[in-house]
């Protein structure tokens, strides 16, 4: 593999990642996006909601269902649970606080959703 003169951060990742790994590295074309929050990256982390929420989002027991609930209250209790405000909250306010605005708007349209 030539070496480029200059080493962007993104090519020290690869080639570090080829000397580690040339097999993998030769099926790899490209390093994937990083910046856009996808649909994979959404049902990935809706996945993590699963624990709690019931499997997609149906929820068996007290803890509230998720699927098919209106958008913009999934949406405004995640801001409520993210700003602190949610006077009710155990878990979800510690929770939101790692999510971004649009991982959280993305969750709140997956949920609302009855089937995907
Ligand atoms: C550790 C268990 C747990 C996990 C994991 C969890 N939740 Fe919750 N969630 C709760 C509990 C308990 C409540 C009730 C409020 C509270 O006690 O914080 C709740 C409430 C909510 C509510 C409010 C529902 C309503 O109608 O008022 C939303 C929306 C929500 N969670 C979204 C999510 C999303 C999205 C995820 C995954 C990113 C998630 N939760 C992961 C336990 C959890």
């Amino acid at each position: 593999m030539p070496l480029s003169p200059v080493l962007s951060p993104r090519a020290a990742l690869w080639l570090s990642a080829a000397l580690l790994a040339p097999a993998a590295m030769a099926q790899t074309a490209a390093p994937a996006p990083v910046a856009a929050t996808t649909v994979q990256d959404i049902s990935l982390i809706a996945g993590t909601c699963a624990n709690c929420h019931g499997p997609d989002g149906r929820s068996p027991a007290s803890i509230p269902s998720l699927r098919g609930v209106n958008e913009r209250h999934l949406l405004a209790r995640m801001q409520a649970f993210k700003a602190g405000t949610a006077t009710d909250a155990t878990v979800m306010n510690r929770l939101m606080k790692g999510y971004d605005d649009a991982q959280i708007q993305a969750l709140a349209a997956w949920f609302s959703k009855e089937a995907h």
